[in-house]
């Protein structure tokens, strides 16, 4: 049974939105306006504990999951939120042992998660053109214990990757079209791509430009989450939503055409797949 430590990180749990990530060495008291919760007495409890405050309300000790952890990182940049990571995870393949290229960096909310997937044998390759914020990055990915698993790179990706023959490669810069080509030549022939666009101008353009490189599988798609307020006998959708995040973009690469030759096909085999028939 896992025990809090003092450098545990423990998520201390009331709703959905009252929830707080802290460390017992760090934060000996924890100040909430539910009252203050004693943090170094819960040393060498279990997870799962139900405490009480200096002014008698419940919060329950969670061990956090890896969720928990990315959304309560600093921020320096926008993040991908969970709901995209989620599908980007699986339509990237990545697990223990895969390696990773990634461009930008941001604030290494998904330099995280997948680091944290491919430990303890696999590599995340994560390029940003700007140190400063590369530096946010760097210490998040410290204080979650994942250095081993992540080599940062401080570079335009526009200009090229060092690393050939990636499993896995995810962009998330202003013009990821920009970068589609030297991407490609980073990646394992049939690998998948994931993008990330916050408008459809950029998903458009890019598609266009995967298209042109070869990509197949080649996909657009926005993720809407709503919760429920699941309650017997009355349970409706929330009233509150976040309408939009961002849109993905997904494709596998392919043998550039110089490397096709040895395959002989007839003219109708020939064709590529088109996108309905994908
Ligand atoms: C939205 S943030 C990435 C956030 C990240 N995916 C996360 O979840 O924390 C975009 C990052 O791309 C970087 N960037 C923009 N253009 C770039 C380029 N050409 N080469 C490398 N990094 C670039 C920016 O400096 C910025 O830090």
């Amino acid at each position: 049974m896992d025990k809090i430590a003092e450098d545990s990180y423990v998520l201390v749990y009331r709703d959905r939105r009252r929830r707080w990530l802290v460390k017992p060495k760090d934060t000996p008291k924890l100040h909430t306006h539910l009252g203050i919760l004693d943090m170094s007495a819960l040393v060498g409890r279990e997870f799962g504990v139900t405490v009480t405050t200096t002014m008698g309300d419940e919060l329950v000790i969670l061990e956090p999951t890896i969720e928990d952890l990315v959304m309560k990182l600093a921020r320096k940049t926008q993040v991908i939120y969970p709901k995209d990571l989620g599908l980007m995870v699986v339509k990237l393949g990545v697990r223990s042992g895969s390696r990773v290229v990634e461009t930008g960096t941001g604030s290494g909310a998904t330099t995280a998660l997948m680091a944290y997937l491919v430990q303890p044998t696999g590599m995340v390759y994560t390029y940003d053109i700007r140190p400063e914020h590369q530096e946010v990055a760097r210490k998040n990915i410290e204080k979650l214990g994942l250095s081993k698993y992540v080599t940062f790179k401080v570079g335009d990706a526009r200009l090229g990757f060092e690393e050939k023959g990636v499993d896995a490669a995810i962009l998330d810069v202003g013009d990821p079209w920009e970068v589609v080509h030297s991407m490609r030549e980073a990646m394992k022939p049939s690998a998948p791509m994931a993008a990330v666009t916050p408008t459809t101008n950029q998903a458009e353009k890019l598609v266009a430009k995967m298209k042109e490189e070869g990509f197949v599988a080649v996909e657009s798609l926005e993720i809407l989450l709503r919760h429920l307020e699941a309650r017997v006998g009355m349970t409706r959708p929330s009233n509150i939503m976040v309408g939009h995040t961002a849109y993905l973009t997904f494709g596998r690469s392919t043998l550039p055409p110089s490397h096709q030759s040895e395959t002989v096909l007839t003219p109708a085999e020939s064709r590529r797949p088109t996108d309905e028939q994908q």
